[in-house]
Formats: structure tokens, C-alpha cells, sequence
């Protein structure tokens, strides 16, 4: 591509929620490899939607995050861009103007919508060609869990199928699982807090790795988790589903509250809201919870159960406002 060239693409993406979740980046990784294997779920109404426009007149790459200038998140996103550059031969700064419909670094994967949407909107705008394992790797080095947003449905990074590529693409890659309608699960996202999470989940996750005690367990489970997740996607069982999940997140939150310092991310209204949870299942309703690095309950339903969860969990002291969801598609381009 030549550098005096105006190039512009849109694209949008949507966050993704683990049911076997990701926790720990390999050792000596230069390429943000995962040292555990996930699986998750692509939403739908939760969106980030991404235009770049590449113009030889700007003379710095500038960022707009919700309609504002942003200058705090604009050197993660220019680094990562300029990989994308590089692969293009060119230096052309960039306009990034990109908004969330959502609180944007509150534990609700804006990280991952964000770079699957930055990535497929590069690799359209500099004409790069990639294919999507590519674009999957290029989005895990900048956000791990960004990797799973470029799949619809179900999702997963199996660590055994890793492919090494040289830089800056790597090992490690999400491939699907199973698409949204092969099991329209709904999902209720009850807001507890609509701040910044204080502790990002890179310095967590080294923090974890480095302290935890139970870290070497930890990283020897997941690959059998994901066998298994997986297995009970394809045959539908919400019940051992359920079981597994919450497994995998206690699990995950167990590890991070053995770090030093702990890290420990529910308020009283996340626990609230898992026991209540937990309650509704025993009674009859299939409903599971899962939590990430941050205060926010996502609430799984089986299909046609989200607005009975939806109505039941704000009704909740502590739950600032259910966002409801069902499983959608992956990053794409707009035009
Ligand atoms: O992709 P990152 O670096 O934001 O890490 C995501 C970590 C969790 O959301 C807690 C778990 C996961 O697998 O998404």
C-alpha cells in the first residue's frame, strides 16, 4: 500500500463472556500468549463499532473513545495499530474514532470488542488480507480475550492447537466452537458499578501468576475444562454446563484472592446476586453466573428464561440496571 493514500474502514465487534475462563499469560511471552485454554460466548447487544481512516494530512495518531478525545488509552491502541502498519508498509497516522454502547473497562470486555473491531477494521483499510486465524492472533496479542470476538456463538482458545507463526502473530488462536443459533442462550448482565475497574487485568493476571499459590493448579486444569465445556455445548446440557462454568469462575476468583496483594473484584452485590443465582437454579430455573475482573454478574439463562432472570435480578438491592442479551455474531465489517 502507499502511505499517501486516505483509507478508511468501519467495523464492529462484540464482547465476549468466558465459561471456562482465561487467567494468566504465558512466561516469557512477547506475543501475550494465554498459559490456560477458554471458552466463551459472543453477545449481541453489547457493541463496539470502530472507524480508522488513515490520512498522510494528520500528523499523530489521535483517538476518540464515546465521541470525546482520548489521549489516556491512545498509546495502547497506537502500538497496536502500528504492528498492523508495519505489516503494511506504511506509517500513515490514524484517526480512531470508536464508541461503546456500553461502560467501557468495568469487567465488561470492552477490551475484547475493542481490538477484534480495531483489527478487522485494519485489515480492511490497509488492504492486508489476513486470514481470520491471523486477525485472531493479532487481536490476542493485544487483549487476550480479544482473540474470541472475532467468532460468533460459542467461541474457545485451545492451547494444544497452537500454530507458531513469527512475530507478530504467534502461537496461540480462538477457532468457533458453535454458532449463536445452535443454542440461543440469553444472557443478563446486572450492572453493580458503572466505574473503571482499579486493577486491569494484564497487572492482575502477573500478579496471579507470580503469587498465587494455586496458580500451578490452575493452569493444569483448563484445557480438560474446555473438552468438556465444549462437549456439553454440542449436546446442549445446561445443567453439567452450569456445574462446569461456575467452576471455572470460582475457581479463576479463588486464584486471584491467593495473590498478594488480593485481588478481589465482587462488591456484597455481585455475591448477592451469585447466591441468589445459585437459589433460582435449585428451585428450577436454568440460570448460571459467571464473574470477570470486575463487580458485574452475568447471569446465563437457557433460551426463553432472560426475561424472568432479567425481572428477578433487578429486583435485587445492588443491581444498578440489567442489560439484556443473546448470543450474536462475530467482529465484521460495517459499510
Ligand atoms: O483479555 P483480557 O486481558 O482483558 O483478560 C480477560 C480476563 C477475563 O475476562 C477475566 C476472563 C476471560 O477469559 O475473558
Amino acid at each position: 500500500m502507499t502511505d499517501n493514500a486516505i483509507r478508511q474502514a468501519t467495523a464492529i465487534a462484540h464482547p465476549n463472556i468466558a465459561l471456562i475462563k482465561y487467567w494468566g499469560k504465558a512466561e516469557n511471552t512477547t506475543e501475550n500468549e494465554p498459559a490456560v485454554s477458554s471458552l466463551s460466548i459472543t453477545l449481541d447487544e453489547l457493541a463496539t463499532r470502530t472507524t480508522l481512516t488513515f490520512d498522510t494530512a494528520y500528523k499523530t495518531d489521535r483517538l476518540t473513545l464515546n465521541g470525546k478525545p482520548d489521549t489516556a488509552k491512545l498509546p495502547r491502541i497506537s502500538s497496536a495499530l502500528s504492528v498492523m502498519r508495519q505489516l503494511a508498509g506504511i506509517t500513515t497516522p490514524c484517526h480512531i474514532d470508536t464508541s461503546n454502547n456500553f461502560p467501557t473497562g468495568a469487567g465488561l470486555a470492552s477490551s475484547a470488542s475493542g481490538f477484534a473491531a480495531l483489527v478487522v477494521a485494519a485489515n480492511q483499510a490497509l488492504d492486508l488480507n489476513l486470514s481470520l486465524q491471523q486477525q485472531s492472533k493479532l487481536a490476542r496479542a493485544m487483549s487476550g480475550s480479544a482473540a474470541r470476538s472475532l467468532f460468533g456463538g460459542f467461541s474457545k482458545i485451545y492451547l494444544p492447537h497452537a500454530q507458531l507463526e513469527p512475530a507478530p502473530f504467534g502461537s496461540n488462536y480462538a477457532e468457533p466452537v458453535a454458532p449463536a443459533d445452535h443454542w440461543p442462550l440469553e444472557v443478563c448482565v446486572g450492572v453493580v458499578s458503572e466505574e473503571e475497574k482499579a486493577i486491569g487485568s494484564t497487572a492482575g493476571m502477573e500478579n496471579s501468576r507470580n503469587t498465587s499459590p494455586y496458580y500451578s493448579a490452575w493452569t493444569a486444569g483448563n484445557d480438560a475444562d474446555v473438552i468438556n465445556a465444549e462437549a456439553l455445548v454440542q449436546a446442549r446440557d445446561f445443567d453439567k454446563l452450569a456445574e462446569l462454568s461456575e467452576f471455572s469462575c470460582l475457581k479463576m476468583h479463588a486464584l486471584a484472592l491467593a495473590s498478594r496483594p488480593a485481588l478481589l473484584y465482587w462488591s456484597g452485590a455481585t455475591m448477592d446476586a451469585m447466591r441468589a443465582i445459585q437459589r433460582w437454579r435449585a428451585e428450577g430455573t436454568p440460570v448460571f453466573f459467571t464473574v470477570d475482573a470486575g463487580p458485574q454478574i452475568k447471569a446465563i439463562c437457557a433460551p426463553g428464561y432472560g426475561e424472568l432472570v432479567a425481572q428477578r435480578l433487578s429486583e435485587l438491592s445492588g443491581i444498578k440496571r440489567v442489560i439484556r442479551c443473546r448470543l450474536g455474531q462475530g467482529a465484521r465489517l460495517l459499510d
